[in-house]
């Protein structure tokens, strides 16, 4: 009799148990469906709550200055063909720190890049098509010149930017001759 009565109240708290779990998936279905339901267009997070705007400074460092001495590198080693290609990559780096600082100092921040790099740009751009070395070096260092004018420009003229010099050690290897 004993057993039989813990048994059955065993299957109860079973039964009470199951119906528990079976309530707790409703719910965070239900949830999840109300959540999604009003989640609608806007499916990515708050921006107030994740998003970071790289400063400044932080896009320099992380997308032009090595863009920069790689273009000055893949020259170096006669890759044209990687050249032209961080040519177009520093561009779409300048383009896209232009659309994340609309203005800075209460000027257009694109105008202010268009205005100093648009030239050395071309010039790079015509160089490359035509492997000219030295008409290369000369728009290398226009762009290098181009950085500097915008810094002095903008107060920030203690980050002088220069032509490398020499060869630096690097995890990138634009030198195609150097795997053979
Ligand atoms: C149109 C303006 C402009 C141009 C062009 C420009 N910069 Fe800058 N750069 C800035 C400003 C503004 C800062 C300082 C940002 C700050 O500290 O808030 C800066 C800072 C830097 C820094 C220092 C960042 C740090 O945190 O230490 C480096 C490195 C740099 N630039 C590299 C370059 C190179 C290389 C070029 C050219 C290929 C270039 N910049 C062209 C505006 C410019």
């Amino acid at each position: 009799m004993i057993g039989t009565e813990v048994e059955s109240r065993r299957r109860r708290r079973i039964v009470v148990a199951g119906m528990a779990i079976a309530a707790v998936a409703i719910l965070a279905s239900s949830l999840a469906s109300s959540r999604s339901v009003a989640a609608g267009p806007e499916e990515m997070p708050s921006p107030h709550t994740t998003e970071y705007v790289p400063s400044i400074s932080d896009l320099m460092i992380a997308t032009i200055q090595p863009r920069h001495e790689w273009l000055w590198r893949a020259e170096q080693n006669g890759n044209w063909e990687f050249a032209a290609y961080e040519l177009g990559n520093l561009r779409g780096a300048f383009r896209r720190l232009g659309q994340a600082h609309p203005t800075e100092h209460d000027t257009s921040f694109p105008d202010m890049i268009a205005s100093v790099t648009e030239q050395p740009f071309n010039e790079l751009d015509s160089a490359i098509q035509a492997k000219d070395t030295a008409a290369y070096a000369k728009a290398y260092a226009d762009l290098t010149d181009a950085c500097n004018s915008c810094h002095q420009a903008l107060n920030h003229g203690v980050v002088e930017i220069r032509v490398p010099n020499r060869p630096s050690a690097s995890d990138l290897n634009t030198n195609r001759a150097s795997r053979n």
